[in-house]
């Protein structure tokens, strides 16, 4: 007869592919019976956007049922994704469990679509998830989120962040008059961001993914030095102007201990929508040069195609519109790998500058 003991060494074989670590160890293993011949366990993952969860779960009902005695095995594969601060403690968003920014060097490179199509494909990977307009003066976020015009509710003096395709949301331009121009100076833009984390109820969120302004200005700084930021998700176009300019913002956030989980290549070949062709108009890519330049990881690589742009133009993320399209796909397996790095990051088993 197999004991627990048995069970525990035979999936100490399992490795997981981010953390680098048998799924032992790592803790993964909750709820583990064994009556006779009949073992259950459960699988807790820091993760619902685990890319390898059916392929752990089929390996480790194969590692156990080549115990000898054994005959049935339940698994059950759980998530539960890890904080990557400290909560209860924070005095902002005191129930988010991890921030990530999306930031950029030059303007127009496509942070906000990241940001967006990010966040809607964390949702609908199973976790729960917010999305802040960080970019006080160009706030596009309710326009690609289908929320020009929300309700909005408040309960107990804090405000309830609208939502959209499970994605709660909150930006500026809820509470300014539309086309009237806003004119901030670095202290108004500094407590509007505090205020966004102090006066909203985002309630119990794993991700909260900001969309920043470009560059290095007053909105990012703020950030990066008032709330603890998990990590930046950077966004780069292919061509060298765009690359030098994140280069600069790399180093900001490096200075003020903002992890950079990597680098996302926006618009990186042209997918033709005629016949779907790949072309890569713009003569090599500026995400793989920033990659090895800083050591830090390519996160993703995202064609340009025109339904991107009219996704975001009508409030219907391609990821929600077209999913199995090659942007939708390029988008969530983005979102995958933004949650593993997140986890690494929050595990603090492995740098995430390496
Ligand atoms: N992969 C893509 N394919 C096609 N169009 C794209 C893609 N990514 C972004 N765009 C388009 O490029 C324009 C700029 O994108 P976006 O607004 O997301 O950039 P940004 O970096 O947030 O800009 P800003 O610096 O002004 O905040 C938008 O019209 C958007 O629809
Ligand atoms: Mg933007």
């Amino acid at each position: 007869m197999a004991t627990e003991q048995d069970v525990l060494r035979a999936l100490a074989g399992i490795q997981d592919p981010d953390l680098h670590r048998d799924i032992v160890s790592l803790g993964f293993i909750k709820e583990l019976k064994v009556h006779g011949s009949e073992v259950a366990f459960d699988i807790v993952l820091t993760t619902p956007a685990c890319p390898v969860r059916d392929q752990m779960k089929a390996q480790a009902e194969q590692l156990v049922l080549g115990l000898p005695g054994v005959k049935t095995v339940v698994v059950t594969m759980k998530a539960e994704v890890r904080a990557g601060r400290r909560l209860g403690d924070e005095k902002l968003a005191p129930s988010v469990k991890n921030i990530v920014a999306v930031a950029s060097g030059k303007g127009g490179v496509g942070k906000t679509t990241v940001a967006v199509n990010l966040a809607v494909a964390l949702a609908q990977l199973g976790a729960k998830t917010g999305l802040l307009d960080a970019d006080v003066t160009g706030p596009n976020v309710p326009l690609m989120m289908g929320l020009r015009d929300p309700q909005i509710s408040q309960i107990d003096g804090k405000i309830t962040p609208p939502e959209n395709y499970g994605v709660k949301v909150i930006s500026i331009a809820f509470f300014v008059k539309q086309d009237e121009p806003v004119i901030w100076r670095g202290p108004m833009v500094h407590s509007a961001i505090v205020q966004f984390f102090s006066d909203i109820a985002w309630g119990d969120l794993d991700y909260l993914v900001i969309d920043l302004p470009p560059g290095t200005g007053d909105a990012s700084l703020t950030l990066a030095q008032s709330v603890p930021v998990t990590g930046v998700v950077m966004v780069t176009a292919p061509s060298n102007a765009a690359a030098m300019d994140v280069s600069k913002a790399i180093k900001m956030f490096e200075k003020l201990n903002a992890p950079v989980l990597g680098v996302v290549e926006n618009m990186s070949s042209f997918a033709c929508p005629h016949c779907g062709r790949e072309t890569d108009i713009f003569g090599g890519s500026g995400g793989d040069e920033m990659a090895a330049k800083f050591n830090i990881p390519l996160l993703g690589q995202i064609p340009l195609h025109a339904s991107v742009a009219t996704g975001g133009n009508i409030g219907y993320p391609i990821v929600a519109s077209d999913p199995d399209s090659p942007q939708g796909r390029a988008f969530r397996k983005l979102a995958e790998t933004v949650a593993a790095r997140v986890s690494v990051a929050s595990t603090r088993l492995l740098p995430v500058l390496t």
